[in-house]
């Protein structure tokens, strides 16, 4: 797994490397500033029971200008980190979809759509938002760690030795959780991935499922659907429930324990009231950086759960586009020998065999699911035979350039291709055409006049 971590932080993190450091220079000035405050604030409670006005007006002042300048950066942080995680997420969305498009048909055919969708969609995001909180969390806990258990320690041994003890025993007490948590988050992907589906399925047939009258049932299924999710998140509530309760339980008694040992202290004049109030601060700075380490850890590891499932796709069969094969310049003969095809196990094309030698019109006549369709998919390089061969211009077909094929060869499906852009996008489907040159084409076939009376025209 640890490779696995390693790849992606090279492919995607590498490029950002200047604005991961600007964000940790950021977050370290942050966290150096935030940690001056509590010792300002203690020495003004100090300054406060000894009545010096003066110096408690100028602590103040320097306490107030520290505040502005943590919240400030802490904006700037805030903006920089959304951007990064934003353009990673988007990188890696797009070498996904790169990876699904140029995926062999008979790969695709595994997924249903919404499942792509919801890989594109949901895993990108979530796994660059927890490597940068990685990164610059790890920085930003480890120097608050060192100061504030330094500044801790020079307040009181015993009461930093007692916070130290007790947060390891939290730390372990969450731990202990980590596969559980893992396995819900599994859980819930995978069902994210069957609600997307449903509701892109729901979406493509309304047509179907309003003629046939199946709202009522659509309804109940979704109802179902929702109920399962209903109970994966529950499972998922009550495990974060268990982390916290675990959490809180440890942080209450070490107050407790914490209050108790500091009062004796105190009265026996070896803590002031002010370095308590600063000890505490710093201690719950420990108790904090320490709850998220905890959380980054186990974010980390449930991230792994998306980064599996991106490698999945990844791992696909992609179609050979390499240029160095075979062009042709337009096909003059068709030969398809021997061929047997499946899509899963049953056998749909057996044994078949057709020639074509001079261009003409032609038609392949059958029942429905004859396997028409398959043919001219497997002329498409759509799908590869099980066995025998197909021959273009005499060339086997594993030869040729597959870009080339496309070119030459055209299939028009039955469900039409269209894109939610305008009419001239969806005639030139990214094309470079010139307008007059697809008007003249347009008014040819009748279309010119029935595109120009729509309200957008082209
Ligand atoms: N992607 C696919 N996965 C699994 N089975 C498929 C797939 N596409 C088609 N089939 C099955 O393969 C068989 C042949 O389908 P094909 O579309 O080639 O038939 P056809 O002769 O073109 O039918 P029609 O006259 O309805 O267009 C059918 O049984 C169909 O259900
Ligand atoms: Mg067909």
């Amino acid at each position: 797994m640890l490779k696995i971590h390693t790849e992606l932080v090279k492919k995607y993190f590498y490029t950002k490397y200047k604005e991961i450091v600007t964000l940790l220079i950021l977050i370290l000035s942050g966290t150096v500033v935030g940690a001056i405050t509590p010792l300002l604030f203690g020495n003004i409670i100090d300054l406060i029971l000894k009545k010096q006005l003066y110096f408690i007006i100028k602590n103040v002042m320097i306490f107030f200008c520290l505040s502005l300048l943590e919240i400030f950066l802490g904006v700037i942080e805030a903006y920089l980190g959304n951007k990064i995680v934003l353009q990673i997420s988007n990188e890696i969305k797009k070498d996904i979809t790169e990876n699904i498009i140029n995926m062999k048909m008979a790969q695709i055919d595994q997924y249903a759509k919404g499942e792509l969708v919801n890989r594109v969609e949901g895993d990108p995001e979530e796994i660059a938002s927890t490597y940068i909180s990685f990164f610059t969390g790890g920085i930003q806990i480890s120097v608050s760690l060192v100061i504030s258990i330094y500044f801790a320690v020079t307040f009181s041994e015993i009461l930093t030795g007692i916070a130290l003890i007790f947060m390891t025993l939290s730390y372990v007490g969450t731990l202990l959780y980590k596969k559980q948590y893992q396995k819900a988050k599994k859980q819930l992907k995978d069902y994210s991935d069957k609600y997307y589906s449903e509701i892109t399925e729901n979406f493509r047939n309304l047509e179907g499922i309003k003629s046939f009258n199946l709202q009522n049932t659509i309804m109940e299924r979704l109802k179902q659907t929702y109920q399962r999710n209903f109970c994966l998140s529950k499972r998922m509530f009550f495990i974060e429930g268990k982390i916290n309760f675990t959490k809180n339980i440890g942080n209450t008694i070490f107050e407790t324990v914490l209050l108790l040992s500091a009062s004796i202290l105190i009265i026996h004049g070896k803590l002031s009231i002010g370095n308590l109030v600063s000890f505490n601060q710093y201690i719950s700075n420990v108790f904090n950086s320490s709850s998220q380490v905890i959380d980054y850890i186990m974010r980390l590891n449930a991230c792994e759960v998306n980064i599996k499932r991106i490698e999945e796709i990844k791992a696909g069969f992609q179609e050979d586009s390499s240029n160095d094969k075979k062009s042709i310049d337009k096909v003059k003969s068709v030969k398809i020998e021997g061929v047997d095809f499946k899509y899963n196990s049953d056998n749909i094309l057996e044994n078949v065999n057709l020639k074509i030698n001079s261009s003409g019109l032609y038609s392949i006549i059958g029942m429905n699911g004859a396997g028409k369709s398959t043919i001219l998919k497997l002329l498409l390089k759509l799908y590869e035979p099980v066995r025998g061969n197909i021959y273009i211009n005499n060339i086997n077909y594993s030869e040729l350039n597959l870009r080339n094929i496309r070119n030459e060869i055209s299939y028009i499906p039955k469900n039409p291709v269209l894109f939610n852009e305008s009419i001239e996008y969806n005639l030139t489907l990214g094309k470079l055409v010139k307008r007059e040159e697809l008007e003249e084409i347009c008014q040819k076939v009748g279309l010119d006049s029935f595109i120009k009376c729509r309200s957008g025209g082209y």
